[in-house]
């Protein structure tokens, strides 16, 4: 008989092995995700039991995330969905997400989010695609020079401002639609893990011996990707010094083209424009949506995705 419910106590290494095996990913990712989800609790991690094995797993993480007036507003990430190869195909995977919809509705969620390779599996319980899109140009062969009022620098794990980062990123996205509200556990445990990556380089800029912009960049085979870069007010030479540093540094490896996950405002637009030409904007097809609240629609869903400045910023992933 299979069970669907909510994981208990002393089950949670026998979850981790499940995701750890499914995705063949470590589980810092798994454990972090839940360590640093402000109001997490039992109920959010949904279980396909057999025989005293969990077979199948859904995980729920509720988070703030603007939307398109720039309000908080709380919304239900779908993560962690893996079945045991030997228990696929019995529609355990399916259960559980209806019970995550089920949660999200009673937790007030009002939308739902996820990341995903197979769209399918969620269509039939009424997530739809919601793209987000990212812009590659070719990098220039010469830089501007660099606004001597900053000093950039290589930020590392002993030296990780994450106050001073934390505040950037507040005063950035504080009515950025789409951005999550990070607080205090997240930037210290989700956001230092995923920062800490040996394939992620972060970079700082000082005025003083103030932080006032930072910016950080996934290095690839044969591209590197910019996927966060935030400015204090009035900084935006900062924003270009630390978009000539990274550029400089794509160069040296050989990369011809940069990839930037970034949202569209003067300050990115100038700073990315200085540093690449050419650019072409793609769309990103692995992120799904779908209303929870009663009153909320698929179409109000899909504006917040096509608002101005929006951005979904990779280190939120789960
Ligand atoms: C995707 C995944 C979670 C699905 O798990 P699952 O428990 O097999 O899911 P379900 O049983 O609900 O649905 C899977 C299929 O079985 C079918 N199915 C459901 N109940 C069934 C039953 N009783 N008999 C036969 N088939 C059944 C479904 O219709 C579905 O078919 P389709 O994919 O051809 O449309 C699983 O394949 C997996 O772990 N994949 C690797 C990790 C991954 O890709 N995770 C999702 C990425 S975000």
């Amino acid at each position: 008989m299979v069970e669907y419910r909510a994981i208990r106590h002393g089950e949670w290494d026998q979850a981790m092995a499940l995701w750890t095996g499914v995705f063949g990913v470590g589980g810092w990712l798994f454990q972090t995700l839940s360590d640093s989800t402000a109001g997490r609790s039992l109920e959010h991690t949904r279980v396909a039991v057999e025989d005293g094995r969990i077979v199948s797993a859904v995980d729920v993480f509720i988070r703030d995330l603007r939307d398109a007036s720039g309000q908080p507003v709380r919304v239900g990430g779908i993560g962690s969905v893996a079945t045991y190869d030997d228990a696929r195909r019995h529609g355990h995977s399916g259960r559980l997400l209806e019970q995550a919809i089920e949660l999200m509705e009673r937790e007030g969620c009002a939308w739902s989010f996820l990341f995903t390779g197979t769209h399918h599996h969620y269509e039939r319980y009424g997530w739809a695609r919601t793209p987000l899109t990212m812009r590659q140009g070719k990098v220039r062969t010469e830089f501007p020079v660099r606004d001597e009022e900053y000093r950039v620098a290589l930020l590392t794990s002993d030296t990780w401002p994450l106050e001073a980062m934390a505040q950037i990123y507040e005063v950035f996205n504080a009515t950025r639609p789409l951005s999550h509200v990070r607080n205090k556990t997240c930037w210290d445990i989700a956001t230092r893990t995923r920062l800490e990556q040996s394939e992620r380089k972060t970079l700082g800029a000082w005025s003083g011996g103030e932080l006032v912009a930072y910016l950080s960049a996934t290095l690839g085979q044969n591209e590197g990707s910019v996927d966060e870069a935030c400015a204090l007010p009035g900084h935006s030479g900062a924003l270009t010094n630390l978009f000539v540093a990274a550029a400089e540094h794509a160069k040296s490896r050989g990369y011809s083209t940069m990839s930037f996950l970034l949202p569209s405002e003067p300050g990115i637009d100038g700073a990315m424009s200085q540093v690449c030409e050419g650019f072409e904007e793609h769309q990103r097809g692995h992120t799904m949506s779908r209303p929870i609240r009663g009153g909320f629609t698929m179409e109000q869903v899909k504006e917040l995705f096509a608002a101005p400045g929006r951005q979904h910023y990779e280190l939120d992933n789960f």
